[in-house]
């Protein structure tokens, strides 16, 4: 998908529509944003079901030998898999320095002063200290920061998924050894390989769960609009981010 020229780095004006209650459909989400992070959740699921398989390989007794090779197609699927979430993680991050307004950095670092305050307004919210959470037209503040650390958690799968992969990689994948020694070794690598998948997953359980909270209160529409790109806005919300 192209942006237009004139939308690159401002604010959409594009599909606004009234709705019956007054509230404005308007387009935030671009098709790269959706579709990487669905993608990108479907390539964690399919990693981390062949990894727990690959560092617990509950199918094979110990020691014997297994005519259906299951661990090299389990092996094989996270490599496939592990190019996919690459890639598409590789896209969103470029994305952020290209994409429309709300696919920009900026969603992900405060810089307003207006975004710094929502940060502790989000967190009052969810420590009980406010009843409504501070609205926002893009990500809010405390969630764009969480987002910033969770795509460093990607970028930490991927160094220390292909140092394990240069291990007993044959040919040119042998390059990315100098990897290893940042690690402290193969076995480290694979240690926190494996414990940031915990952080993933377990950042996945509370997205969920804030997603569906905040999907209620907002009354937005967050969730579906992370699937068809709108949220409903309250009528002259245009410059809410600026
Ligand atoms: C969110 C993404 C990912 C998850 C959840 C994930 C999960 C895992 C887990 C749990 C293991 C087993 C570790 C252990 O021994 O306990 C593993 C192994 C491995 N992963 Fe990943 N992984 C991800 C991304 C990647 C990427 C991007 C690569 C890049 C090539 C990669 C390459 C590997 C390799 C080479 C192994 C070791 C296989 C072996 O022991 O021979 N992974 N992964
Ligand atoms: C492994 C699973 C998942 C991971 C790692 C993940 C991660 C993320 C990330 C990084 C973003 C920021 C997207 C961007 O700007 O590019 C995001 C946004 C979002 N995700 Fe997920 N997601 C996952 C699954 C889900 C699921 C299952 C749902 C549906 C319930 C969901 C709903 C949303 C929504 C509604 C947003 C926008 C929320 C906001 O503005 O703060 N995600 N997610």
């Amino acid at each position: 998908m192209t942006v237009p020229a004139e939308n690159v780095g401002v604010q959409p004006d594009v599909g606004r529509e009234q709705t019956r209650d007054g509230y404005e459909r308007v387009y935030v989400w671009d098709l790269i944003v959706r579709a990487s992070h669905w993608i990108i959740m479907l390539s964690i699921f399919t990693l981390a079901g062949t990894g727990i398989y690959i560092g617990d390989p509950f199918l094979i007794p110990s020691g014997a030998t297994n005519e259906q090779f299951v661990m090299g197609n389990v092996k094989v699927v996270h490599s496939y898999a592990a190019i996919v979430f690459t890639l598409t993680v590789a896209v969103r991050i470029g994305w952020m320095f290209v994409g429309s307004y709300y696919a920009r950095w900026r969603e992900f670092v405060p810089t307003t002063a207006r975004r710094i305050r929502d940060v502790f307004g989000m967190l009052k919210f969810y420590l009980f200290l406010a009843k409504k959470p501070p609205l926002n037209v893009g990500h809010n503040p405390l969630a764009g920061s969480i987002y910033l650390l969770v795509f460093a958690l990607y970028l930490l799968m991927i160094a220390t998924g292909f140092a394990l992969y240069s291990v007993s990689a044959d040919g040119y994948m042998e390059m990315w050894n100098f990897l290893l020694p940042l690690f402290g070794g193969a076995q480290m690598a694979r240690w926190i390989h494996h414990v940031a998948m915990w952080f993933i997953l377990g950042f996945f359980a509370h997205h969920i769960w804030s997603a569906m909270l905040v999907s209620k209160v907002e009354g937005m529409g967050l969730i579906d609009s992370m699937f068809s790109g709108y949220k409903f806005l309250p009528p002259g919300w245009r410059n809410r981010d600026d």
